[in-house]
Formats: structure tokens, sequence, C-alpha cells
């Protein structure tokens, strides 16, 4: 199980896929599940600060997950969201949905059960700080805030950082932090395959790759 966390937009995604796909791990993405929480408030017109109606509906509603080449893909009532994950309406209120402490419990009780299907490249904000603690391997990217906002226009997106980043970092559950013994990359001025390298130079010295018989 290897874990990456770090703010938004900061490669951590492209990187966590890249690293899976080199490791022959499955990849999951564990702000997905946030943001599908999000759309599902959306759909029903809940407010993402009416947290008795989110959850509510939460509860509701039914999940499937599943992996798909490696993937993780998921629905609910039936709908794969994923088209819809990085619309303006999620962007705008998934920090306040994730805020939620039992939408947080929910979502942790549940990507704790993905370790039985195979290993894992995990990436979100407390994956391991909070979701698999004891993971030997965990990771943490940074990059500048300007880094960040040309990385998101880049990529056509709308997303206030500065607000998310705030958000993520102060609720009171379970905020965005630096795991103690995570080992940190900024990434500001190193390419995505340059993350990579480094983590993978990291699993090397811990033996992971050795085990593995990748090296
Ligand atoms: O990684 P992302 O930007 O797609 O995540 C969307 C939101 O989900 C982010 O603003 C905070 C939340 N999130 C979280 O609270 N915990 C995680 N493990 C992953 C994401």
């Amino acid at each position: 199980m290897i874990a990456i966390d770090g703010p938004a937009a900061s490669g951590k995604s492209t990187v966590a896929r890249k690293l899976a796909k080199r490791l022959g791990f499955s990849y999951v993405n564990s702000g997905a599940l946030y943001r599908g929480i999000a759309w599902l408030a959306g759909e029903h017109h809940i407010g993402p600060n009416d947290a008795s109606a989110v959850c509510g509906q939460m509860r509701k509603s039914v999940f499937k997950f599943d992996l798909q080449s490696k993937e993780l893909v998921f629905s609910i009532d039936g709908i794969n969201p994923e088209a819809h994950l990085r619309n303006e309406q999620v962007n705008q209120t998934v920090s306040s949905i994730s805020a939620i402490a039992e939408v947080r419990e929910f979502l942790v009780a549940h990507l704790r059960t993905f370790l039985s299907w195979d290993d894992l490249v995990m990436e979100g904000r407390d994956i391991g700080s909070i979701v698999f603690p004891d993971t030997l391997y965990k990771f943490y990217i940074d990059a500048s805030l300007e880094v960040r906002a040309q990385r998101r226009a880049f990529q056509g997106q709308r997303d206030d950082l500065f607000y998310r980043d705030r958000a993520d970092s102060s609720r009171r559950s379970s905020p965005l932090t630096i795991a103690e013994d995570a080992h940190v990359i900024d990434s500001s001025s190193l390419t995505i395959d340059g993350v990579v390298g480094e983590i993978v130079g990291r699993l090397k010295m811990k033996g992971l790759l050795t085990a593995l018989r990748l090296d």
C-alpha cells in the first residue's frame, strides 16, 4: 500500500497513476469519492452546508465500487458520475462536503476495504495520516500555489485553489496534514517523471522493489 497525499493540483493524481502502472499496482483516487458525494448532493439540490441532508442522502444511496483495468470505478444509484466530477458545482462544494465528519467516516471505511482487492497506490489528503497510518510507504507531494494554479489553468479548469487549500487544511475532521513519517517532494520544478523517479528511488531504498522483483 503506497499512500500519496498533497494539496489540489500538486500533480499527485498523474504521479500516482503512473507509479501504479510501473509497479503493477491498482490506482485509487480517493478525492473522486468525495467529489462523488458532492455531485450526489447537487443532483438532489442539497446545499453543501446542510450536513444532515447530505448524510441522509448518502445513507439512502447505493454505492458500488469495482476495479476495472486496475483503477477504481464506482457508481451511485446506478450512475457512474465520472464525467461530472470536475464540473464547477463539484469544485465549489467538495471542500465543504469533505469537511463533514460522517462523510469522512463513511468513505474512509470503504477505502480501507479496497486493500483486500490488490496492492494499491492510493492518493488523497489523509491516506498516510488516517486511512492507512501503518503503511511504510508514504509520500506527500507539494508545489507552490502559483505552479498549481498554472497547472489548473492549463487543464482549462476553474478551481479556487486558495480557498480549497484553506478549507482542506483547516477543517476539524482529519485536515490535510503531512504525516510525520511521509517523504515530502516539492514538485514545483520537477516533471511528472522526475517525481515518479524520486518515489521509485525511495521505494528501492526501502527494499520494496526487490520484494516485488522489479529491481
Ligand atoms: O484530490 P481532489 O482535488 O480531487 O479532492 C477533492 C476534494 O476532496 C478536496 O478538496 C478535499 C477532499 N479530499 C479529502 O478530504 N480527503 C481525501 N483523502 C481526498 C480528497
